[in-house]
């Protein structure tokens, strides 16, 4: 841990206190001149610390991606991840993937400010210009399963983020087939699973699931082609900090993956905004019209086609 991480831990864990610079100091061994050094680097990072002359330190709520934030937050039963944060980056999943291919564990967990190049499904980009209200995050896993088991971690991460969604919020989160996150037909985040499979043995080495999360993103920075379209999980000013959303992201992530017992599928089909609703969908280029009817346990919608006939998608894009 660096020092500004050790002094960020005992601010955090003594919130609306104050610390003076002599109790850090000794409490962590060091100078008050490195203790004044790392409290000034904190609040160049966003940190809102108050200096109360001759008394010490106080800690401010503040909203500041953090290493400290999450872990903090994490329920023991979530394996150790290896956090990294950045300012900005092209995209977390591609920097990612480069990080897995150098060596990087399972659990790592790449974070970013903003991306330059923000990636969504099907090649499409992904907005995540504001520093100031989003998160962007990519998880690292190397679960050795054949191919067919991808399906699962989508439909995990999908759940895991709107029951986190919903704790913040006091709203329904949907789930829209795939996984995209909507509050109030608005969508507030998007889910890009990525998969590197050995061509030898068909397992999967490593898999990329990145999220992108609209916090706190006022509506009137998105692009025009999103205006009508996309919305932010907070409005107005958080209740909370975007640490608490992604340690509850986690937590929920990993109680999911570890217990086999877990009943996803019940939440994944209670959440869903589609099923019983009319859809329509492109194959081939035909447009089809009908109702979604079910999704069965791995993961296909199950479209009552307005022919009469069922048919069952594994993947793709559908409209209500
Ligand atoms: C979608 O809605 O089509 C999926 C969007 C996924 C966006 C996230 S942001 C973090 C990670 N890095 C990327 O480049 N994409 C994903």
């Amino acid at each position: 841990m660096t020092t500004k991480q050790k002094v960020l831990t005992l601010l955090l864990a003594q919130p609306k206190q104050i610390l003076s610079g002599e109790t850090l100091a000794q409490q962590l061994g060091l100078s008050r001149t490195a203790i004044w050094k790392a409290i000034q680097e904190l609040k160049k990072e966003g940190h809102n610390i108050q200096s109360k002359s001759k008394q010490g330190y106080l800690y401010l709520p503040s909203d500041v991606i953090n290493q400290v934030g999450i872990l903090k937050l994490l329920d023991p039963t979530v394996p150790n991840l290896t956090i990294t944060i950045l300012d900005t980056i092209d995209s977390t999943n591609q920097h990612l993937k480069k990080m897995a291919i150098d060596g990087a564990p399972s659990h790592s967990l790449l974070l970013a400010k903003t991306q330059e190049n923000g990636r969504g499904r099907f090649g499409r980009n992904y907005f995540s210009g504001s520093s100031e209200g989003g998160i962007y995050m990519s998880l690292l896993l190397h679960p050795n399963q054949i191919l067919a088991d991808m399906s699962h971690y989508t439909i995990i991460t999908a759940v895991a983020l709107a029951e986190a969604i919903e704790k913040i919020q006091n709203r329904p989160a949907q789930i829209k087939w795939v996984n995209d996150i909507y509050i109030d037909n608005r969508k507030v985040a998007g889910i890009l699973s990525e998969a590197v499979t050995n061509f030898e043995t068909q397992m999967i080495e490593n898999i990329i699931i990145g999220i992108g999360i609209n916090f706190s993103i006022p509506l009137s920075t998105f692009p025009s082609e999103l205006q009508d379209k996309a919305g932010s999980i907070f409005k107005d000013t958080p209740i909370c900090d975007r640490n608490t959303l992604i340690a509850s992201f986690l937590n929920n992530f990993y109680h999911l993956l570890n217990n086999t017992s877990a009943d996803y599928m019940t939440s994944y089909r209670d959440k869903s905004l589609v099923l019983g609703e009319k859809v329509s969908f492109i194959k081939q280029q035909i447009t089809y019209k009908g109702t979604a009817i079910d999704i069965t346990d791995s993961g296909e919608l199950i479209v009552k086609l307005d022919s009469g006939k069922n048919t069952y998608l594994s993947s793709g894009e559908i409209s209500l």
